[in-house]
């Protein structure tokens, strides 16, 4: 475990050896990014420009929620409103490793036209370790394409600066606490967003439907937690399933589709359990989904699966 005074006291002196002119920074609302962008601001003070992107694919009341973080933080941003160029993007893909690589490459250009506007080409990144174990290098197994690391092709203009690359969860969330970023606890999200929890085709729609069930996983599992009924969770979240199924509304029968349920307890995202969560809590999810999307979503699962052999996140 690094101890936080000394790694922030190094990285403030590497990132201005590192940074010579001007730098944009990817600021996600994520913890990583939050970091390396605070971290950026303190040791570049204006030269570094944080971008806050909303790509149409964060949870309901993101963009809400990282403008009170960056603001709580003392973090001056620059958001970027890009649902209608990630959709367009993402339209007609199905494919999972064909989305991912869709959104990065979206991604790219557009740091890259923000680089230009602020007249750089450095783009610093919250990176932390298991994102680039995870994503595969010459000696490993592809487990992952879509950290952003991978994600800047050779041909692009973009220098990459990862303040934080060496660092694991636990060693983020230490750092955070010390730079002054409330609410550490916070579970992680992924960089492509609703897209890889939205299985199959990704519109506007289908994202509605994710977003909705998605937020009832977090406030019953949020409300079960405060009053006892079991532990804080590693990550929990919604699926929305390409599946067809039948259920009953009435007299009728109506196909409508499904949503999988994921909870599980984690210590660095490397191995997961899926979580023991108590039968009412997950009855309360299961009632409120199908309440709340009525005939659209009819059925929803519970994941009992670890990882390995499965993966977090569905997709
Ligand atoms: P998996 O699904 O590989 O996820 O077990 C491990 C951790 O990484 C997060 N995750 C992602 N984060 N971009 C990200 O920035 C992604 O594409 C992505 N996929 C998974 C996941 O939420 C979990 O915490």
């Amino acid at each position: 475990m690094v101890d936080p005074k000394t790694f922030l006291a190094e990285a403030v002196e590497k990132l201005r050896a590192e940074v010579p002119g001007r730098t944009i920074v990817a600021a996600s609302g994520g913890i990583d990014s939050t970091a390396a962008a605070l971290l950026a601001q303190q040791a570049l003070g204006d030269r570094a420009r944080a971008v806050f992107v909303d790509t149409g694919l964060l949870r309901a009341g993101e963009p809400e929620r990282v403008a009170e973080l960056f603001r709580a933080s003392g973090l001056v941003y620059r958001p970027v409103e890009a649902s209608e160029r990630f959709l367009k993007a993402l339209q007609g893909v199905r494919d999972p490793e064909r989305k991912r690589k869709r959104i990065g490459a979206e991604f790219v250009h557009l740091f890259e036209e923000e680089a230009a506007e602020f007249g750089t080409d450095r783009l610093v990144q919250g990176t932390i370790a298991p994102d680039w174990i995870e994503s595969g290098g010459a000696l490993r197994d592809t487990i992952k394409t879509h950290h952003n690391v991978g994600g800047i092709p050779k041909t692009s203009r973009l220098k990459l600066v990862e303040p934080l690359r060496d660092l694991y969860k636990d060693e983020v969330r230490a750092i955070a606490r010390e730079l002054g970023i409330p609410e550490p606890g916070r579970q992680p999200f992924p960089g492509p967003g609703l897209a890889v929890r939205v299985h199959g085709a990704v519109d506007r729609d289908r994202l509605r439907r994710a977003r909705v069930a998605n937020a009832v996983v977090e406030q019953e599992v949020e409300r079960a937690v405060a009053a006892n009924e079991m532990r804080p969770p590693w990550q929990y979240f919604a699926v929305l399933l390409d599946a067809r199924t039948v259920g009953v509304t009435g007299d009728n029968r109506v196909h409508g589709e499904a949503v999988s349920v994921r909870i599980v307890e984690s210590v660095d995202a490397m191995t997961a359990t899926a979580a023991a969560v108590p039968p009412a809590v997950l009855a309360r999810i299961a009632r409120r989904i199908t309440r709340e999307l009525p005939r659209e979503v009819v059925r929803v699962l519970y994941d009992v699966t670890d990882k390995p052999p499965a993966t977090i996140e569905w997709e």
